[in-house]
């Protein structure tokens, strides 16, 4: 599914087609997002691009929310979507990331904000995070950008290829969503 967010953006569930797109624009950009994403190293081959790709759709086939490959001008520019839902409590988290030369733009924020209708409306979830490195200021503006709350910093959640880094947590509920 695609949803036209403005004249320049556009989102689309990710699917083998993107494989190649994707896997190319991961290896341009490979520094540039080490810096903050765990998985660089599990990402050597178009082939690991496509296990990615599959594990996406199949959470999606079993009801949960989409990833998405995120376009600028028709050109794939990053990716963004949800992590697995927790269908009990009806929570999500988003993850994204662009490609360095499509930053400074909005592209990413105008994207989250999509997510959230989806998220809140089509998958009538009730509570959305996103989690970001505590120094990774760019994406917890985005955060911050769209009205998120700030929740609490999580000690050393993640390990970034060389350290613990801890979380900045930050959430939206649905009977937040569109007050802002
Ligand atoms: C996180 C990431 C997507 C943020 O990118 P970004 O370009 O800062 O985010 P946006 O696309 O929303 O653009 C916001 C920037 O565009 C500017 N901007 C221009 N027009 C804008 C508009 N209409 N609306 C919002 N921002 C706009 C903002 O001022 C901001 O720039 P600034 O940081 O210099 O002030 C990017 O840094 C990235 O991919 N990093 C590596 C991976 C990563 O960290 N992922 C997140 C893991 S939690």
């Amino acid at each position: 599914m695609d949803y036209i967010i403005s004249a320049d953006v556009y989102i689309q569930q990710l699917s083998f087609e993107h494989t190649h797109a994707l896997f190319r624009l991961t290896e341009a950009n490979r520094d540039y997002l080490r810096e903050w994403l765990p998985w660089l190293d599990t990402i050597r081959s178009s082939e690991d691009t496509r296990s990615y790709i599959r594990s996406t759709i199949t959470e999606s086939s079993a009801g949960g929310a989409p990833n998405f490959a995120v376009f600028y001008r028709s050109r794939l520019c990053g990716v963004a979507g949800f992590h697995p839902v927790d269908k009990h409590n009806r929570t999500s988290a988003i993850g994204y990331w662009l490609a360095e030369k499509y930053t400074g733009q909005g592209i990413m924020t105008s994207v989250v904000k999509t997510l959230l209708d989806i998220g809140f409306q089509q998958y009538a979830l009730n509570k959305l995070e996103i989690h970001c490195a505590e120094n990774n200021a760019r994406s917890r503006a985005i955060a911050e950008r769209l009205g998120f709350t700030y929740e609490a910093t999580l000690r050393e959640c993640e390990w970034l290829y060389s350290k613990y880094v801890n979380h900045a947590i930050y959430s939206m509920l649905a009977s937040e969503y569109g007050s802002e």
